[in-house]
């Protein structure tokens, strides 16, 4: 087996701080200015906002590796931990992350995979995101996974308000 995922601990937390960073830096670092980058950096992946994250009950993180080696990470929120009021059936990805140099190795549709396993085990109707509009790539991958926009929202970084569109997929039922 070479593609693992693991759940993460309290004891993951350098882990995924170093990761959050590495990747967060590698996909907006071009598209952003450095202020705007290094406050968000530093809002978004202190250690005491990671650890308040890691203990929220309703959410959850996962490491994944390649070839025993780190390759990406995953948070998903559930119930009240989501960052919109989407309800009870829903659970959100708010992250999903690859380190550059394990991209179109199958590693995203893996954790995303992950991600629906545990939304089907909760008996969550549908899954949905929040990717910003201009991260195309990111788009083009969820399109291929089977979602579709369904909203927007606004997002900040730094001093600049951006927008995400929400993209959903259900998973089962109408509507
Ligand atoms: C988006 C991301 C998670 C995709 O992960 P990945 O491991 O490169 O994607 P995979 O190799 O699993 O690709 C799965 C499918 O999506 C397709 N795909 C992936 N990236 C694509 C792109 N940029 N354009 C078109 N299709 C793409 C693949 O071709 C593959 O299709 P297949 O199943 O027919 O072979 C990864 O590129 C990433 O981490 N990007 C930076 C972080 C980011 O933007 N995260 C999302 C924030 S909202």
């Amino acid at each position: 087996m070479t593609i693992s995922i693991k759940k993460c601990t309290l004891d993951d937390l350098v882990l995924l701080q170093e990761i959050g960073v590495e990747t967060f830096t590698e996909t907006f670092g071009d598209q952003n200015s450095p202020e705007n980058m290094k406050a968000y950096l530093e809002k978004a992946f202190n250690l005491n906002q990671l650890e308040k994250e890691l203990s929220k009950p309703s959410s959850e993180f996962y490491l994944i590796y390649s070839k025993e080696e780190l390759a990406g990470y995953l948070k998903v929120n559930a119930d009240d931990a989501q960052t919109e009021m989407m309800g009870q059936d829903s659970l959100e990805v708010e992250r999903i992350y690859i380190r550059k140099k394990f991209h179109k190795q199958g590693l995203g549709k893996y954790l995303l995979n992950k991600a629906m396993d545990i939304a089907a085990e909760r008996n969550k109707a549908k899954i949905w995101l929040g990717v910003w509009e201009k991260n195309e790539n990111a788009i083009a991958f969820y399109e291929k996974m089977g979602f579709v926009r369904t909203g927007a929202h606004s997002f900040h970084m730094g001093d600049e308000e951006q927008t995400d569109f929400i993209m959903t997929k259900r998973l089962h039922g109408e509507g």
